[in-house]
């Protein structure tokens, strides 16, 4: 492994006050996301719609890697061109999601453990050969009044960490994603302790596993109420507590830190990574960045339909989302960036 590359690749995801743009939904959650609008559910529409994504124009003015799946990785624009092609000559990193899913875990009930650490040495390898320079896994974490349980956080993080390693072996950068579920009524406090506990938890396995901090990407989540919870704190004390709660369990060494939008409107997503920005500027010693999926993609989404006249209008939702995110990072996202596409 190159190690300085690997510092290099890392830093550079979260530099010029750019973020990630998730492309990296599985099959089954494109699919559904395609039948709520109406769209076929076949491998061209996917292709189709992820041609879209990746030439979009000016795109990488906003945009440092683009995390893709399994099959999307594989693919080419109509003309022949590769997918991962398209991305590196525009300036864009391609990434890849390298985990097989979050399954049941046994003697759980409610909760997830992420799989995919089988025959994962393999696999990087073979990403690595056609272009992925990181790669991307996700861990769930259910919240209400019994969960998570400490087994639970134990069997993700030391997940997260052995695919950590195994993609630093090979020069990617990880992306390490623990994602504590929106869903349920928990408080804003809850979330804190839950998110802190889980990040600890991490940072305590990738130390043993070795893992080299200077060479990943954290990917958490925002510290929020759940989604069902009556009372929803405004966006400077959701900043607040969540930038808080980074300082105490995220190493400086780590160069980035990019967040999911996990089901946030796509203005609450920017809102609140700009108030994180504005409010602690100087103060946070890792670059605060983002890796929406859902928070970027979803108007263009809604433009597009499977339908190729609306292919430009889409691309121009899309940019629009990766410049007010980028905005955001500079704590400089207004509302009023809404209505000047
Ligand atoms: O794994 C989840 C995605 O990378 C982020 O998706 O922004 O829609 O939560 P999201």
């Amino acid at each position: 492994m190159n190690e300085e590359e690997l510092f290099r690749t890392a830093r550079l995801l979260v530099a010029d006050h750019k973020g990630l743009l998730a492309m990296d939904e599985s099959n089954p959650t494109c699919n559904k996301r395609f039948a709520r609008l109406g769209i076929p559910q076949t491998v061209e529409a996917r292709r189709d719609y992820r041609e879209l994504i990746v030439t979009t124009p000016g795109l990488c003015e906003s945009i440092s890697g683009a995390i893709l799946c399994d099959e999307t990785i594989r693919q080419k624009k109509k003309d022949g061109t590769p997918f991962v092609q398209v991305l590196s000559e525009a300036g864009i990193i391609p990434g890849i999601k390298v985990d097989s899913g979050a399954k049941d875990m046994a003697g759980h009930p409610g909760e997830k453990v992420t799989e995919g650490l089988d025959d994962l040495r393999d696999r990087v390898r073979e990403y690595s050969q056609m272009g992925a320079r990181f790669a991307k896994w996700r861990a769930v974490i259910t919240v209400n009044d019994r969960l998570p349980s400490r087994g639970c956080i134990e069997a993700n993080a030391q997940a997260l960490a052995r695919y950590a390693a195994l993609c630093q072996e090979r020069g990617m950068v990880p992306m390490i994603e623990p994602e504590v579920l929106m869903d349920g009524d928990y408080s804003l406090e809850r979330c804190v302790e839950v998110t802190e506990e889980v990040l600890r938890t991490v940072f305590n396995q990738l130390y043993r596993q070795r893992v080299n901090l200077q060479g990943m990407i954290l990917k958490p989540n925002m510290v929020l109420p759940g989604l069902n919870c009556p009372s929803q704190e405004d966006v400077n004390e959701v900043a607040d507590a969540t930038v808080n709660c980074l300082l105490r369990a995220v190493p400086a060494a780590v160069p980035g830190i990019a967040f999911l939008s996990g089901g946030q409107s796509c203005e609450l997503a920017s809102e609140r990574l700009n108030a994180m920005n504005m409010r602690f500027k100087s103060r946070m010693p890792w670059e605060l960045a983002f890796s929406f999926a859902r928070a970027i993609q979803q108007p263009a989404l809604e433009i597009w339909l499977g339908q190729e006249a609306n292919t430009m209008a889409a691309q121009q939702a899309l940019l629009h989302r990766a410049r007010c995110n980028s905005a955001a990072r500079r704590g400089e996202y207004r509302a009023a960036m809404e209505f000047e596409q």
